[in-house]
């Protein structure tokens, strides 16, 4: 019998896995400080890409410049830094596994440490925080 997680798997999405494997996402705190993607970061995902794995999720992608999960994370919170993303993107897809983005919900995960004393060239007093969705800390309980 076929083993299968060697099998393509077809999502509701539209997209086709080219089997069952996955690199779970994994903080790296790997970006510059200006929070962009980075060589180093590009080598690491071109390494996972030869793994076989059919979907590569990245580690934190945040969208709150001032809520970090950890100092070195990448942001996306302008048009800052695009470049730096799709070359990391071309390098997690260059052994034909998908690149998902996880875009990381700040308010959960942020610390003192990568909020008030991150790596970043400028200070906030930023109170609010922005997420790239509305889902409740209580996860609905
Ligand atoms: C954005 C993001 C970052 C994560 N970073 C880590 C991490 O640094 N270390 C870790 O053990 N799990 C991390 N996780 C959780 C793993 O990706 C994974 O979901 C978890 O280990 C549970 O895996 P399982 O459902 O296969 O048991 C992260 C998840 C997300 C969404």
């Amino acid at each position: 019998m076929t083993n299968p997680l060697v099998q393509p798997l077809a999502l509701p999405c539209g997209v086709t896995l080219a089997n069952r494997l996955c690199k779970a996402a994994m903080s790296e705190g790997m970006a510059d400080v200006n929070n962009n993607a980075t060589p180093r970061l590009e080598a690491l995902y071109r390494r996972w890409a030869v793994s076989d794995a059919g979907l590569l999720f990245s580690g934190n992608i945040q969208v709150d410049p001032d809520h970090l999960e950890r100092p070195l994370n990448i942001v996306v919170h302008d048009e800052s830094g695009q470049e730096q993303l799709a070359r990391l993107a071309a390098a997690g897809r260059s052994g034909g596994a998908q690149f998902w983005p996880s875009s990381a919900i700040p308010a959960a995960r942020s610390t003192q440490l990568s909020t008030r004393r991150r790596l970043r060239p400028r200070w906030s007093n930023s109170t609010s925080c922005a997420a790239p969705a509305s889902i409740s800390r209580n996860h609905g309980r």
